[in-house]
Parts: C-alpha cells; sequence; structure tokens
C-alpha cells in the first residue's frame, strides 16, 4: 500500500516481509548511486537491503554489518557496500576507514546511520526513512527521489 502525504512518499510495512518487498522493488529502480537508511534500532534497515540484494539476484548471507562496519558484495561483477555507521565513536573515523575512496570504487552504498558521519559524507541519492512504533512499522521516502515504484 502507498500513501501519498505532502512530499514524502510512506509504505506501510507491517511484516518482515513487506520490508523486504520494499527493497526489491527499490531495486529496480535504483541500479547506483548512494542509499542513506535512517530509523531506531531494529526499524529494519538491514532487513531492506537484505530484500534488496536478493533482488538483484544474491542468495548467500546479508549480514548486519554493526561490528564490521562495512560489508561487501559482488553481484554480477558489480561492488555493492552495506555500511553501518552505529558504532563509529567520532564523525572524523569517516576518513580513517578510507570511506569516501570506497564509495568512489563501487557502484551502489547502502549506509545506515548516516547521521553518524556527520557532514562528513555526501548527500545521498536516495533517503530512506524507517520508523517503528510496537508492531507497526513504516517507509518515509521523499517523493522526488521516487519515480515510479
Ligand atoms: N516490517 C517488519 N515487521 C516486523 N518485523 C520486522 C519488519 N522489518 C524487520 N523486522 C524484524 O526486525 C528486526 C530488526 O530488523 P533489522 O536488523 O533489519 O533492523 P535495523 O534497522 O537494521 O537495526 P539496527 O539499527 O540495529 O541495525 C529483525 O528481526 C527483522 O526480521
Ligand atoms: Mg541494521
Amino acid at each position: 500500500m502507498t500513501v501519498t502525504f505532502e512530499k514524502k512518499r510512506i509504505f506501510s510495512l507491517r511484516t518482515l516481509e513487506d520490508t523486504e518487498a520494499l527493497g526489491a522493488r527499490l531495486a529496480t529502480q535504483f541500479r547506483q548511486g548512494l542509499v542513506f537508511l535512517r530509523g531506531p534500532l531494529g526499524a529494519g534497515k538491514t532487513t531492506l537491503v537484505r530484500g534488496w540484494l536478493r533482488a538483484l539476484g544474491f542468495d548467500g548471507p546479508v549480514k548486519s554489518p554493526t561490528f564490521t562496519l562495512v560489508e561487501p558484495y559482488e553481484i554480477d561483477s558489480v561492488q555493492i557496500l552495506h555500511f553501518d555507521l552505529f558504532r563509529i565513536a567520532n564523525p572524523s573515523e569517516i576518513e580513517y576507514i578510507g570511506m569516501l575512496e570506497h564509495l568512489e570504487t563501487s557502484q551502489l552504498q547502502f549506509v545506515e546511520w548516516p547521521e553518524r558521519g556527520d557532514n562528513h559524507l555526501p548527500g545521498p541519492d536516495l533517503d530512506i526513512q524507517l520508523e517503528y512504533d510496537g508492531s507497526y512499522r513504516q517507509a518515509l521516502i521523499s517523493v522526488e527521489n521516487v519515480k515510479e515504484i
């Protein structure tokens, strides 16, 4: 179900499968660029990435990069990086881990907790906000980012 509200498009995500399905739908439209995934702990950011990577044909495990900071994937010779900045202590660590160089050598990048990178990161091509309240979850995507989903 899609509801358009002001300049955001809202997707209701009642089940884990809904979150994976939204990732799969976005995968058909965004082949390259920087995707920010915002939202509180456990809101479904990694789940959305899992659905996206599965739709691209990846059938291995999609693990949370919470401790490793980044998980790399190669799907049909396309380099994809999945970052999780939750554990960085200071935004300047973005430079220490060479994140900007990594962004240039990959085609598609997901970043969970982008706000931890403060202004050390470039602006995203797609900005997804996941929210939840008890068992109810939703995704907000800026309409200007979304053509036809
Ligand atoms: N729409 C949904 N409905 C119910 N459960 C969901 C939904 N989406 C994800 N989940 C479940 O919520 C849990 C947390 O999901 P996930 O790891 O994707 O969150 P996250 O936003 O990446 O969290 P973190 O900030 O800790 O990285 C998982 O057990 C996942 O299966
Ligand atoms: Mg996560």
